[in-house]
């Protein structure tokens, strides 16, 4: 049987599609549901159609794979949906559509050509194409507006947020929510829609929810300045407004004719690229090789040892996802200040809306917390979230060691320490892995799995399977100082420091960043992170080896109590606690600093900054692959897209250098080797990809082959 068959239940022709995971729009699914239809509408034994997704969901869209060819040009996998569409809506026999789970981009344009559609109530509909680079293409942008108005259908596709069915059901995409059977409901009131006299309606015929042609303009610039404050940087939610427009003063036939021109425009964009090899990156992260092919036992129970920001976000996360947790610290005070600052992020999650007090309750309620030497007997993980100490550490994981059951995971959240140094308090090595949280780390979505010399691959699976559950992207990482983000963090960071002592201003470097996308500059970054973090890690251990260029300015600011936002002051000044101003005293410190130590001023240009923060964090990057510390150069561009707010449509660092071509980089950083010395030798696998006329994401795949 093909991906797509028919079962005809109470004469109503139950068409279902097939085709795991996630019932993808492939030509073939597409060439599948265009025959049962044309099969269906023929069958004298069926009086209407449901079509339905098998498995988890309805379907999630066009295939992003034949996406991801037409944006680098090979068009055999362009999606055309028209004619089955055309087929669909045209049919004399009523179609139901029957969604559960998703309906998502090409699976709701799908579920839009049918007369009628029904959802399960804890289904989610959406055109999330531009999150992709994309719009939608199989004329959701002229049939969403003539069902939902196009109002709504602007927010939805220039947010590229699903909605709910409730929101559905309000909207009038979705005719009625089944709550017990899907299919049963949904042949019910195809029987039903079956009996009424005359061809079913069209909705590509239908005007009744477009705005007269005076409003519309209001509408047009609403959309567009969601789309400049919601995504600043990116072409396609811009575009799809015009695409809606065509909706709105088109007919039909020309409207989807613009679409698609629109459409088109958008898949061989630069965006498109990076965003369609973001979404693959982020789901090959999973796939690491020598893991058990069966999944790992199911994570109900978590202890956390350390109740302070680190150990207090990973319970909120673990709540959130439905995991008991035990809160411990050594002290009752400790404990009972974790669980008030968890609930005083909850309670801000009500009154920005985003919680109900009902889900609150039920998230606090499994948060227990306990002071002293807690008990591990009933927990499937636990997670030390103790300071920086390598003896108290230990110390902890000893107790894990006597404490915990048989198969638990022994996880610390270290982010700069020996995970074989911890593990060797152990009699179980096998057991222990790094579990890397970003802060907040309720919020935050990376979580880097350190991998250990021991770490056994069942625990790397179980660490995954966690990070997944928690809704987070878990990238397995080696045990190499600062693993992937902070090695190549550090770098970036200090480079930034010595363009501001050559002469740009700290604001300038972070303007040139959040201008190419950064979530943030580098400087403010590290005023929120606290400039003490780096100074304890420089006392450990000087950032460039001795005869290196220094940073000469930190130290000073550190010296001068100067942490960044928690006291008012770093390299910014925050008058008003959050907003970063210049600050002349920095100005006047890092020009003195400058002379004392013999270095020439000089005007910067952006073009100087950008190249060199960029490329530090590449010829690290190429390094940290080199050693094994990273699997892929996807993982690192991974780890920057989901923990350092590098933008999703520049694909990452390594990416970004591909784009570039890593010959120019390659020229580039060895310029910047003749003027600056040893810190910027070019990485040696750097220099052969350059030489073979190579990419990373070829060695990627050459590597996944
Ligand atoms: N095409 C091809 N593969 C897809 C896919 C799609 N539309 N959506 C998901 N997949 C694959 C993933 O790559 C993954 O494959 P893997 O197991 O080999 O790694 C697998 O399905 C499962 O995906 P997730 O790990 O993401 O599973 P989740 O359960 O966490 O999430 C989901 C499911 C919410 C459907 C999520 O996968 C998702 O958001 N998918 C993309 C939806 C989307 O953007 N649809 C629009 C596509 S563009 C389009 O339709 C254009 C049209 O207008 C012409």
């Amino acid at each position: 049987m093909g991906a797509v068959s028919t079962e005809v239940l109470d004469e109503v022709a139950v068409i279902r599609i097939d085709n795991p995971p996630v019932n993808a729009l492939s030509n073939d699914v597409i060439a599948g549901i265009h025959a049962e239809v044309a099969r269906a509408a023929a069958n004298p034994a069926a009086r209407a159609i449901v079509m339905v997704g098998a498995g988890r969901t309805f379907v999630a869209g066009a295939d992003i794979k034949g996406l991801e060819g037409m944006a680098w040009g090979d068009m055999s996998g362009a999606p055309d949906m028209h004619d089955t569409f055309e087929l669909i809506e045209d049919c004399p026999k009523p179609v139901v559509m029957a969604m559960h789970g998703t309906a998502l981009g090409g699976g709701l344009e799908l579920a839009m050509a049918g007369h009628y559609r029904v959802a399960s109530r804890d289904a989610r509909l959406g055109q999330p194409e531009v999150n992709l680079g994309i719009i939608p293409g199989a004329e959701g942008t002229q049939r969403l507006p003539r069902l939902v108005g196009v109002e709504k259908a602007l927010e939805m596709c220039v947010s590229g947020r699903p909605i709910s069915a409730d929101d559905a059901l309000h909207a009038g995409l979705i005719e009625w929510i089944v709550d017990g059977d899907l299919v049963a409901g949904a042949v019910s009131l195809a029987r039903e829609k079956a009996d009424l006299p005359g061809p079913p309606r069209r909705t590509r015929e239908r005007t009744d929810k477009l705005p007269p042609p005076s409003a519309l303009p209001a509408m047009l610039e609403v959309g567009r300045a969601l789309a400049a404050k919601t995504k600043k940087h990116l072409e396609a939610p811009r575009v799809v407004v015009d695409a809606i427009a065509a909706a709105a003063t088109l007919p039909f036939d020309q409207g989807r004719v613009r679409e698609r021109e629109l459409f088109f425009e958008c898949a061989r964009s630069e965006q498109a690229k990076a965003l369609i090899y973001a979404f693959f990156a982020e789901r090959t992260v999973a796939k690491v090789p020598g893991l058990p092919a069966e999944p790992p036992p199911p994570v109900t129970s978590v202890a956390i040892v350390g109740a302070g920001t680190m150990g207090g976000g990973i319970a909120m996360a673990c709540a959130n996802a439905g995991i008991t947790v035990t809160l411990t610290d050594t002290e009752q005070g400790f404990v009972d200040r974790g669980l008030a600052t968890i609930t005083r992020n909850y309670e801000a999650s009500v009154t920005r809306g985003r919680l109900t007090p009902d889900e609150v309750r039920t998230r606090l309620d499994r948060i227990r917390t306990q002071a002293g030497a807690a008990p591990f007997d009933n927990a499937d993980v636990v997670i030390e979230a103790a300071f920086e100490n390598m003896a108290v550490k230990q110390e902890i994981f000893r107790r894990f060691d006597a404490g915990t059951k048989p198969g638990c995971i022994l996880a610390t959240n270290t982010s700069t320490l020996d995970i074989d140094a911890i593990a060797s308090a152990t009699s179980r090595p096998g057991a222990v892995v790094g579990l890397h949280f970003f802060s907040p780390a309720n919020v935050m979505r990376l979580v880097e799995i350190v991998r250990g010399r021991d770490t056994a691959p069942a625990t790397v699976a179980a660490a995954l399977a966690l990070a997944k559950r928690l809704g987070k992207v878990g990238v397995v990482v080696g045990n190499g100082f600062g693993f992937v983000g902070n090695r190549l963090m550090l770098p970036y960071m200090y480079e930034a420091q010595f363009l501001a002592e050559e002469g740009a201003t700290p604001q300038q470097v972070d303007r040139v960043l959040t201008d190419f996308g950064m979530a943030m500059g580098i400087f403010a970054v590290d005023d929120m992170a606290g400039l003490d973090v780096a100074w304890r890690v420089r006392q450990e251990r000087p950032p460039f080896a001795a005869g290196m260029r220094q940073p000469l300015v930190a130290d000073v600011l550190c010296e001068m109590g100067r942490f960044g936002q928690k006291t008012g002051a770093g390299w910014y000044r925050y008058a008003d606690g959050r907003k970063a101003e210049a600050d002349p005293e920095v100005e006047n410190l890092i020009n003195r600093r400058a002379r004392e130590g013999g270095i020439a001023r000089r005007a910067i240009s952006d073009a100087e900054i950008l190249d060199r923060l960029m490329l530090t964090l590449v010829n690290e990057g190429a390094r940290v692959l080199e050693e094994g510390i990273a699997l892929r150069a996807s993982d690192i561009d991974v780890i920057y897209l989901t923990g350092y707010g590098f933008p999703a449509f520049r694909g990452g660092p390594m990416f970004y250098a591909d784009r570039r071509g890593l010959a120019d980089v390659h020229r580039r950083v060895s310029e910047l080797h003749a003027q600056h010395g040893a810190r910027w030798q070019p990485a040696p696998l750097l220099e052969r990809l350059a030489r073979e006329g190579s990419t990373f994401r070829q060695l990627d795949a050459a590597r996944a082959n």
